[in-house]
């Protein structure tokens, strides 16, 4: 996996030519209704997913396969997935194909990704049956991992209804190092809405295995279910359910779906609705009808996928997936239910987004973005005064106030904080009061500015960080057109620049040398490969699979600095991975450079 873009724990990764977060629509060899050649030209599709299992038993199939490869009998030149027998075995009872036979055979007829025989738990089992499947997989996986040639292998993650036993399977399914996890065993739990265990399967899932795989919802089904899904960082989803539904007469939509019989003004686009009269769809014969269904079905799901990859580009996904928890129910206990693993998705949260936090019920307090904030807010010992103000804050006063806090939706505020992310970036549905004492001591606009510096460097890099910054001669250079602070230059070195759009700073490499001389190693250190380090010093990018070690608090969107293995400063960038991440990752970017040591670059923001 190259991560391109990403939003929390959600991503946007490229994967074999393919562009995930992705849809893999499931395809029966036996029964064609939309080809995957339509898939791919038509719907844009690049990944579909089909079963080996039914090829195989199939002796006209089977013998083609084996003859012309996956490809060629599926007529699809992307990536194609099978699956085993699993869930077929689970279905109907006895599967006579055994794991290493239908591995290899995967592997002989040209699957990119080929999956194990795992063993489906279903969420009546035990916690004894299930333990029980998941060392089975297990010990059929080291099997499976013999025989997979150079195909792909997917190590399917079960579990069932039980957090301890999805942990101890990721675990154990981790340690086996395949290349792909499917999180299997939910489809009995989509059937049921019992989202919010299947989003508790995800989390745990994507919390003990390697950042670095793809992870795949096996049988997603409704896209009512992706962005939740998409904001755990699912990477693939397969569904069959444009065509299962299409047959009961029944069309998907982003929030739930509707009979054919019921639907009379169908809400959203759909080229297929657009190009017949429902009339003539109601009254089409079945197989035509089917057909017709099911591409307003994958159509909808592919759609949906669209605008999860762009609430993640434009780093709204939370405010994405929380507006569509509110479609249903089971929805919103599923996102709930994922908010209590904050902790976790906080080590993927930026200091700041491109667009302002949006406040949309009691929930958005509860999202991982504000555990961080809270966090950097202890920073601060409490003030003196407390008061409430509209903002801009300091606008509306006549003079500053020495030592004062703003009551806000996050906590009291450090009045210095006015311009920073997300104290002025954020929207609340409620009408800001002014609660300001009469007499107050204040302290001149020149001290202000020096105060605010300060509350921004501790707030962004930790305490101490102020003072390591800025002891010296400062000048503080502002912007002629908005009068706000651009530049700050201390001994006439360019220390910072403060961006105006999140009122944070970025670090130049005098900034740099300042923190690294005062922050103990490893805080805010990547420490990189002697083969890398050259070319950091000149300014050039650092990639993950160079990384040795690094800051654990480090969080995507941080600013970093880039040291070698005795902790000598080579860089100043801008992380775009969390620690985790960098040491798992081997492909791709992990850190945009900003100056190297050798390298600096001049340039005041104006
Ligand atoms: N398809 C849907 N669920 C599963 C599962 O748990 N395992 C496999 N192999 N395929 C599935």
């Amino acid at each position: 996996m190259e991560l391109r873009d990403r939003d929390g724990l959600a991503r946007i990764c490229r994967f074999r030519n393919v562009e995930t977060p992705a849809l893999m629509p499931v395809v029966n060899p036996n029964k064609i209704v939309i080809s995957p050649r339509e898939m791919m030209d038509r719907f844009g599709i690049q990944a579909i997913i089909t079963n080996s299992y039914i090829i195989w038993k199939t002796p006209r199939l089977r013998e083609r396969a084996m003859e012309e490869g996956l490809h060629r009998m599926l007529d699809f030149p992307g990536l194609i997935m099978t699956d085993s027998g699993t869930f077929q075995q689970h279905v109907y009872g006895d599967v006579e194909v055994k794991n290493k036979e239908i591995v290899e055979f995967q592997r002989d007829i040209g699957s990119d990704i080929g999956t194990m025989l795992d063993v489906f738990t279903e969420p009546h089992f035990s916690e004894e049956e299930v333990k029980r499947a998941i060392d089975e997989t297990a010990r059929r996986g080291e099997e499976a991992l013999r025989y997979k040639g150079d195909m792909l292998l997917a190590g399917p993650i079960q579990g069932s209804i039980y957090p301890n036993l999805r942990r101890y399977a990721a675990k154990l399914m981790n340690r086996l190092n395949f290349d792909y996890y499917p999180i299997g065993g939910v489809v009995p739990l989509m059937e049921e809405y019992r989202y919010s265990e299947v989003a508790e399967a995800i989390v745990i899932a994507k919390k003990y295995l390697n950042p670095s795989k793809p992870i795949h919802l096996f049988g997603a089904g409704h896209p009512m279910f992706f962005p939740l899904a998409a904001l755990l960082g699912v990477d693939f989803f397969d569904s069959a359910a444009y065509i299962k539904y299409a047959r009961d007469d029944r069309l998907l939509f982003p929030h739930g779906t509707v009979h054919l019989r019921d639907l009379k003004y169908p809400p959203y686009f759909s080229p297929v609705l657009e190009r017949y009269d429902l009339g003539e769809v109601k009254s089409m014969p079945k197989k035509e009808r089917t057909r017709v269904l099911s591409e307003h079905n994958l159509y909808i799901s592919v759609e949906e996928i669209k605008r999860i990859k762009q609430a993640i580009h434009e780093e709204r996904i939370w405010e994405y997936a929380e507006s569509r928890a509110r479609e249903h129910p089971m929805l919103l206990k599923a996102y709930r239910k994922i908010l209590r693993y904050r902790r976790f998705l906080e080590k993927f949260e930026p200091k700041s987004r491109k667009g302002a936090f949006f406040y949309m019920g009691r929930e958005s307090m509860q999202r991982p973005f504000v555990l961080g904030v809270k966090r950097r807010l202890r920073n601060f010992p409490s003030r003196r005064m407390v008061v409430e103000l509209p903002r801009p804050w300091s606008a509306n006063l006549g003079t500053i106030p020495k030592d004062a806090a703003v009551k806000t939706p996050f906590g009291e505020v450090p009045l210095e904080l006015e311009d920073t992310y997300p104290f002025a970036q954020s929207e609340f549905p409620w009408d800001e009061k002014m609660n300001v004492p009469e007499n107050y001591e204040s302290v001149s606009y020149e001290e202000f500015d020096v105060a605010k510096i300060r509350a921004i460097a501790d707030f962004q890099f930790g305490k101490g960080a102020a003072d390591a910054l800025f002891s010296g001669k400062i000048k503080i250079m502002k912007s002629k057109n908005t009068g706000k602070i651009r530049n700050v230059i201390v001994d006439g070195e360019h220390v910072v620049s403060l961006r105006a759009e999140d009122g944070l700073f970025t670090l130049k490499i005098h900034g740099a040398i300042r923190l690294h001389r005062v922050f103990e190693f490893p805080r805010m250190r990547i420490v990189v490969d002697p083969d890398s380090a050259e070319f950091n010093r000149q300014g050039r990018n650092v990639f993950a699979k160079f990384v040795l070690r690094c800051d654990p608090n480090i969080r995507p969107g941080d600013e970093v600095l880039i040291v070698d293995g005795s902790d000598t400063l080579l860089a100043v960038g801008r992380a775009i991975m969390n620690c985790w991440e960098m040491r798992h990752f081997t492909k791709g970017m992990c850190v945009k450079v900003r100056e190297g040591i050798d390298r600096p670059k001049s340039g005041l923001v104006k």
